[in-house]
């Protein structure tokens, strides 16, 4: 049996106070749905839907980047970066909790061939030399690292932002190392943006490439781009056809993520704030009924993402009691259940989310 993440269904919940799953079950707005249903289209695999061209002219600009392509997700994204900037056989240096070697399907194997060396995350996050001790320098024996993937907000870490300091050694790093490709799954770079007050240019500067996405904070329906060099993004555009992402008059969707970047960017520091009355609740909870709440992973959230950690075995008890009064959490293992704010998360329903975790806590 293949297990999903997604769980419960929403269709049996008649009053969701909020979907705190994730921020990827945002609702299209109205002028969302306005601007997609007015937007100019053609034919994308031929680039002439005109939509899809001013995205990714935009996306291009405001990360820093000679160029972008607009796929249908994170995951296609990430992994035509690994397709071009690998060969199998290759290694890729990854963060051990990373949605690339964790969630993505075993897709960097399957596709490409690569075999993943992971490093712990602190070694990772502040690319110390242990760190760069498992970067492999190519010889007859070993499989050559020559791609390090980073991600920026980290999901598994509570939405944490890498940390500039280790931000500015991998850079330095990539720069002594030219036949290292550094790549960001930047799913979520534009909280990293607003929580630290930097240019999305900024935190993308020295990377050879980058996968954004509207589908997540942004609150687009549907996509992400790949930035890189104007050549990157042109031998990504084969790869995204062979694997069966050219899509056609898909300016429809992508309208979507042209409205998101211009409406919600701004905004993305609000779910900090919701996050950040999550946190605080959980702080509370953790200290009132020690025996219930065991831990609360982001006590001080930088992003969008809390965690509440309860006995494992009354996890799913947990999230199904609260999804019967309206509250979708996710559970990830181990006890831990994740909350995630976004656009669709009203600051007025936080007193009733907040009464729902405390009454459901008690009840377990
Ligand atoms: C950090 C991160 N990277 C990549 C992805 C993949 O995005 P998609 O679901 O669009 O494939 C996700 C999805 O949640 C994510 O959280």
């Amino acid at each position: 049996m293949i297990h999903s993440m997604n769980q419960p269904t929403t269709s049996s919940i008649r009053n969701i106070i909020a979907d705190l799953r994730s921020d990827t079950f945002t609702q299209p707005g109205k002028g969302m749905r306005a601007a997609m249903a007015s937007a100019e289209v053609g034919d994308d695999v031929f680039q002439e839907d005109p939509t899809i061209l001013e995205l990714e002219e935009l996306v291009a600009g405001i990360t820093g980047f000679e160029a972008a392509i607009y796929v249908p997700s994170g995951t296609m994204s990430n992994q035509i970066a690994i397709n071009l900037q690998t060969r199998p056989g290759d290694s890729v240096l990854i963060e051990a909790e990373s949605h690339v070697f964790i969630y993505e399907a075993g897709a960097g194997p399957a596709l490409s061939g690569i075999q993943f060396d992971c490093v712990n995350s602190e070694d990772f996050m502040q690319w110390n030399d242990s760190a760069m001790a498992l970067v492999r320098e190519d010889s007859l024996h070993s499989a050559t690292t020559s791609m390090i993937v980073l991600e920026n907000t980290h999901n598994r870490h509570g939405g944490r932002v890498f940390p500039l300091s280790g931000l500015e050694r991998i850079r330095a790093f990539r720069q002594s190392h030219k036949g290292v490709a550094l790549h960001c799954d930047g799913a979520r770079i534009w909280n990293a943006a607003a929580a630290t007050d930097k240019d999305v240019s900024e935190l993308l500067r020295g990377f050879d490439s980058a996968s954004v996405c509207f589908s997540k904070g942004l609150g687009a329906p549907v996509g992400s781009a790949l930035c890189g060099s104007r050549d990157l993004v042109a031998r990504a555009r084969k790869v995204r056809k062979r694997w069966g992402g050219g899509m056609r008059q898909a300016g429809i969707v992508a309208a979507g993520a042209l409205y998101a970047l211009r409406h919600h960017r701004e905004r993305i520091g609000e779910d900090h704030l919701q996050a950040g009355v999550l946190a605080k609740l959980f702080r509370d909870l953790c200290a009132e009924h020690p025996e219930k709440a065991l831990a609360a992973k982001t006590p001080n959230p930088q992003t969008n993402m809390v965690y509440l950690q309860v006995r494992p075995k009354k996890a799913q008890a947990l999230v199904d009691a609260l999804a019967a009064v309206g509250v979708l959490v996710l559970p990830t293992g181990g006890g831990w259940i994740r909350a995630v704010t976004h656009l669709d998360v009203r600051a007025d329903a936080m007193p009733k989310v907040c009464s729902a975790f405390a009454n459901c806590l008690k009840g377990l």
